[in-house]
C-alpha cells in the first residue's frame, strides 16, 4: 500500500494546491497494482470535505482508499463514510468502492477505538500515530515512534495491544506508523520486532530504505512457512486420516489451535511471496 499525504507533511498554506498534485501522480505515475490511498486532513480541520470531494473525483477507480487521520470517534468514521457514498455517487464510482484505512493518535480516539473499529464497513485498516500520540498524551519526548531509554518497558505496550484487539475483533489490518529517525535501520528494526511480536500486520515506511526492513520483519521467514505447511500436514494426516484431534508433531502437541496458527502464517507468506520449499 502506498499513501500521498495531504496532512501533517503539507503545510497549511499549501494545502488546497495540494490536492491537483496528489490527483496528478495518482494518475500519471506508474503504481504498479499497490493498493493506493490518500491521507485526507482531520475533521477538525476546514480541508476534509474538499480534500475528499477533490482527490476521489479526481483521481477515478485507481484511488483505493481515503485514510482518516486523528480518529475521535466512530461519528467522523460514519461522516467520512457518508460524504465517500455521494461522491461515489456523483463521479460514477461502485458504491462503496474506497475504503477508509483510521489513524488512532489522540487519546480520544484510543477510549473510542472500539466503538472506531466497528463503525463502517468501508474499514479496512486501523492505524497507530505513535508522534500525535505522544503529543497527545503530553509524554516529555520530541521523537514520535521511537523507544525511550529511561522507560523501563515498553510505553506504548497498552496502546499497541488495545488497538491490536479492537482491529482483529472487526477483521481488521493492524499497522504501526512512522518510526521517525529514518536513518536508524538497526533500531527500526529493532522497534519493529515489538509489534510484530504483538501480531501486527506492518509498520509504515516513510523512506524506501525503511521499507526493506519493515517487509522482512513482517514477514514469516522461510523456515516458519515451512513449519506451518509440515503442521498443516500433520493435522489433515491426523484429523481426516487418523481421527485424531492432537497428535504430536516432533516434540510439541498439535491440535485445532495449531492449525489456525499454521494458516495465519501461510497467509502472510504467501502474501510475501513464499512458498514451501521442495
Ligand atoms: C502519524 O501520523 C503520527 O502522528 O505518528
Ligand atoms: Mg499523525
Amino acid at each position: 500500500m502506498t499513501f500521498l499525504d495531504l496532512e501533517d507533511s503539507v503545510a497549511p498554506l499549501e494545502k488546497e494546491a495540494a490536492r491537483a498534485k496528489v490527483v496528478d501522480a495518482i494518475k500519471s505515475l506508474a503504481w504498479d497494482d499497490r493498493v493506493m490511498c490518500v491521507r485526507v486532513n482531520a475533521w477538525d480541520t476546514k480541508w476534509t470535505y474538499g480534500d475528499v470531494i477533490a482527490v476521489v473525483e479526481g483521481s477515478g477507480e485507481r484511488l483505493d482508499e481515503i485514510m482518516l487521520p486523528k480518529v475521535t470517534s466512530a461519528f467522523e468514521i460514519k461522516a467520512l463514510d457518508l460524504l465517500l457514498t455521494q461522491v461515489e455517487a456523483n463521479c460514477g464510482l461502485p458504491a462503496g468502492h474506497i475504503g477508509i484505512e483510521a489513524q488512532i493518535e489522540t487519546t480520544e480516539g484510543l477510549i473510542n477505538v472500539e466503538e472506531i473499529c466497528a463503525a463502517s464497513p468501508r474499514l479496512e485498516t486501523i492505524v497507530f500515530g505513535p508522534a500525535d500520540f505522544a503529543a497527545s498524551m503530553e509524554m516529555p519526548i520530541l521523537t514520535g515512534g521511537v523507544q525511550i531509554p529511561e522507560y523501563p518497558g515498553d510505553h506504548f505496550h497498552y496502546v499497541f495491544s488495545k488497538i491490536l484487539m479492537a482491529g482483529r475483533a472487526n477483521g481488521l489490518q493492524v499497522i504501526d506508523g512512522p518510526f521517525l529517525k529514518i536513518r536508524e535501520l538497526d533500531s527500526l528494526r529493532d522497534y519493529c520486532a515489538r509489534t510484530r511480536t504483538l501480531g501486527y500486520d506492518g509498520k509504515w515506511a516513510l523512506h524506501p530504505d525503511q521499507v526493506t526492513v519493515v517487509n522482512e520483519v513482517y514477514s514469516p521467514t522461510q523456515e516458519q512457512f515451512d513449519k506451518a505447511c509440515a503442521i498443516l500436514d500433520a493435522y489433515r494426516q491426523a484429523t481426516e486420516e487418523d481421527r485424531q484431534g492432537a497428535v504430536m508433531f516432533g516434540d510439541e502437541m498439535i491440535d485445532e489451535a495449531s492449525r489456525k496458527m499454521a494458516t495465519k502464517f501461510i497467509a502472510r507468506g504467501e502474501r510475501a511471496g513464499l512458498s514451501r520449499s521442495r
